[in-house]
């Protein structure tokens, strides 16, 4: 059982809701880019106005600096589009300090980072918004692992404070595949750096039975391997580390794939002509920029077999066609795999979204960091805070 109160379980019928939801959503210019963590809350939202509740929604969007109105940052092309997703009319407000929440009322606030105080977890902010509401609902899963005044302070000032149904189900979710995971287990990793995913490879080695690590870090990977990796982005300052998680795998019963061809090109661009090498023959003049197809093949088909795979990171450059097949095979195998399978962070869902296998995987977390933080093990503080109220 949730070791903290849940939105479900609440009366909410004439209460004022406070409701920290993640709208940090990419931007094309002045427009919402994609609506997925729009999407992701439409639910909570829906069922506290069906309930009888008034609502006032925050969120941030980007890291603006603190005490100044960036209009880039504003938050008023989300507005827009929420209000077209929910068919109502859903005003920002600008000096949101002030609010009165109205019963069956739904606002959203300017972005909370605009307020001083907010990133540093300042109490006497986090006490102006605690004192807006009756109920302080978290449901910004994606920004859990920050510990700020909106994700963390408010929930200590707050009259209740409990989790919302987004927040709720990406814990139960994440934790399903990390701690009662079917085996075998596989994790699938790509990224630019081992340097920024080096906790989650050691603790997801601890987890499972095979792990693929893709992206950029292949690179450094191979070249800890003692292979020439060419004008490829790598981390030389790594290559121990990366030694030493082979190491470890090898001492866990892990078998950590790499790929036995790589494609290149002389460089990264929209018209780089794809030539495939194996791992030792990489010319001096080229760069890795997706993993050899056959060898993606043989990962994704395998997929078939496990009980549970854990994806994050695109495997190649896939926003170029030419280097983009490692990451759609592995992503048409993880579709096609019987396994529970969980995949998050913010390129994996660009790449799930370019090949359109959503549908197809068991759970997609709206989370980066947050994500990556669970992996890794760590307690979110967000949520920490609201295990505390319910003791
Ligand atoms: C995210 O997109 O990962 C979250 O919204 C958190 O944003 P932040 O990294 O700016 O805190």
């Amino acid at each position: 059982m949730a070791k903290y109160l849940q939105m479900r379980d609440q009366n909410l019928t004439g209460k004022r809701l406070l409701i920290r939801v993640d709208l940090n959503v990419p931007m094309v210019g002045k427009e919402v880019g994609d609506i997925s963590r729009i999407l992701a809350v439409l639910p909570t939202i829906e069922a506290a106005l069906s309930a009888g509740a008034g609502v006032l929604l925050l969120s941030h969007l980007g890291r603006p600096q603190e005490g100044q109105f960036d209009a880039e940052l504003s938050l008023q092309p989300v507005a827009k589009r929420l209000s077209e997703l929910l068919n109502r009319s859903v005003p920002l407000v600008t000096d949101w300090l002030g609010h009165q929440i109205k019963p069956g009322s739904l606002n959203l606030a300017e972005n909370v980072r605009f307020q001083i105080g907010e990133m540093s977890n300042a109490d006497a902010l986090a006490k102006q918004m605690a004192q807006l509401c009756d109920l302080f609902v978290m449901d910004a899963f994606g920004t859990a692992h920050r510990a700020q005044a909106s994700t963390h302070g408010v929930a200590k000032f707050a009259p209740a404070a409990c989790a919302g149904p987004l927040l709720d189900a990406e814990i139960e979710n994440i934790s399903l595949a990390l701690e009662q995971p079917k085996s075998p287990v596989v994790a699938i990793v790509g990224g630019a750096k081992v340097s920024t995913k080096l906790e989650v490879l050691r603790s997801l080695i601890d987890r499972v039975d095979r792990l693929i690590v893709g992206g950029g870090m292949t690179n450094t990977f191979l070249a800890a391997g003692g292979y020439s990796v060419g004008t490829s982005l790598y981390e030389p300052q790594m290559q121990q580390t990366a030694i030493e998680l082979m190491q470890l795998a090898r001492r866990k019963g892990v078998e950590l794939a790499l790929p036995d061809k790589v494609v290149c090109a002389t460089e990264f661009s929209a018209d780089a002509q794809p030539e495939v090498f194996p791992v030792d023959q990489v010319p001096d003049d080229r760069m890795i920029l997706d993993l050899g197809r056959e060898f993606t093949a043989k990962v994704a088909d395998e997929l078939k077999n496990a009980g549970t795979i854990i994806w994050n990171g695109p495997l190649g450059v896939f926003e170029l066609d030419q280097f983009a097949d490692s990451t759609r095979l592995l992503a048409e195998g993880i579709a096609a795999s019987p396994a529970f399978s969980l995949a998050g962070g913010g390129d994996t869902l660009a790449a799930i979204s370019k090949f359109a296998v959503a549908d197809q995987i068991s759970y997609i977390s709206t989370g980066g960091g947050a994500f990556l933080e669970m992996v890794e093990g760590k307690t979110l503080p967000a949520v920490a805070m609201l295990e505390r109220r319910n003791q």
